[in-house]
């Protein structure tokens, strides 16, 4: 497995709102990340130069329109599907290079998958115990430390009064809850839900969103939601979003005690330089095709090209007058 190496200062991994987790070691780490799908002679660009880091112990959700790359990454991730070109690595892996033996152990030891279907998450026939017990059957753990682990998880996600009911006599937030138990039997290093609060009403999403939170902050484990819930969007410290398979804007926040937030949006500025603008700024500013820059000292305006505030004068001077 080669290693790939530990910096990208091309990604917002180093900004100030990020020195809170800035001690922790970078765990998933994609780098200019390709995906294309083949669908007869057509080709799909999934994702096109994604970058992305994310470190260890992280919770954070992932956004964007429809079709914008997120099941894509977040399969690429889980060892479900192979990218096509770039880097992508999670802690010791590299995706790009595994022996499908490889493939196997990274399934089974870093990753659990919570998907939008809860039928696609439990087996009917199981109870929520058994259900929870059932990867780390395969797994080859002994009976009584899978009961043990199994009880609990589900008591952690709030679950222990509905240990021996299946699926059919649980809601859909249970259900997902179990799945996110489910997901974390057997000690995965990540956790990847894709769309799980997608089937619920708000008041079982809130549960679902405890729940991750909860299994992030006890067991450390580095958590990946992909939500279109803007309640779950905005709890969480880091959101990332996505836009033609690309990473685009990122919202970081701080929580001074409970309620006081400061939040700051954040662009990647790519290794060639590219910087992809907010949609909403670029509307409000009514700014298209060419912009003006003026680099100052510690930052880089960026104007309209038709607003006076950073027009050239005739000569090729910046024009003083608009300046104050
Ligand atoms: N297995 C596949 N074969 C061919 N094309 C695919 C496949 N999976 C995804 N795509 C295409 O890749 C692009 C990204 O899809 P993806 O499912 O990652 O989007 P998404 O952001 O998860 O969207 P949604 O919010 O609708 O779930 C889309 O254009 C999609 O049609
Ligand atoms: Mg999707």
């Amino acid at each position: 497995m080669s290693q790939l190496s530990n910096t990208s200062p091309h990604t917002t991994g180093d900004t100030r709102l990020d020195d809170q987790n800035n001690h922790r070691p970078i765990f998933i780490e994609c780098d200019n990340l390709v995906k294309i799908y083949k669908v007869a002679d057509l080709e799909v660009v999934a994702l096109q130069g994604l970058d992305l880091l994310i470190r260890e112990g992280e919770m954070m959700a992932l956004v964007g329109p429809s079709g914008s790359g997120k099941s894509t990454l977040m399969n690429i991730l889980g060892g479900l599907d192979s990218p096509s070109a770039g880097r992508v690595r999670v802690g010791d892996y590299n995706l790009l290079e595994m022996t499908r033996r490889d493939q196997v152990r990274y399934r089974r030891h870093m990753v659990g998958f919570v998907w939008q279907q809860t039928a696609r998450n439990l087996l009917p026939y199981l109870t929520a115990v058994e259900n929870v017990e059932l990867p780390m059957a395969l797994a080859g753990f002994p009976t009584r430390e899978r009961r043990e682990r199994a009880a609990d998880l589900l008591d952690r996600v709030g679950l222990s009064d509905r240990m021996n009911h299946r699926p059919d006599r649980l809601s859909g937030g249970e259900q997902q809850r179990v799945a996110i138990a489910v997901g974390m039997a057997n000690r995965p290093a990540m956790l990847l839900a894709d769309e799980p609060t997608g089937e619920v009403d708000n008041a079982s999403a809130e549960q679902i969103f405890h729940s991750l939170r909860t299994l992030n902050e006890e067991f450390g484990v580095t958590v990946i939601v992909v939500t279109h819930d803007i309640t779950v969007a905005n709890r969480v410290d880091r959101l990332v979003g996505l836009r033609d398979g690309r990473t685009s804007t990122e919202i970081l926040r701080r929580r001074e005690g409970d309620i006081a937030i400061h939040e700051e949006e954040y662009a990647i500025l790519d290794r060639a330089g590219r910087l992809q603008l907010p949609e909403a700024y670029i509307d409000t500013l009514d700014m298209e095709d060419r912009v003006r820059l003026r680099l100052e000292e510690d930052h880089i305006g960026v104007w309209p090209e038709h607003n006076p505030q950073g027009e050239m004068s005739s000569n090729g001077q910046e024009d003083e007058d608009y300046d104050s």
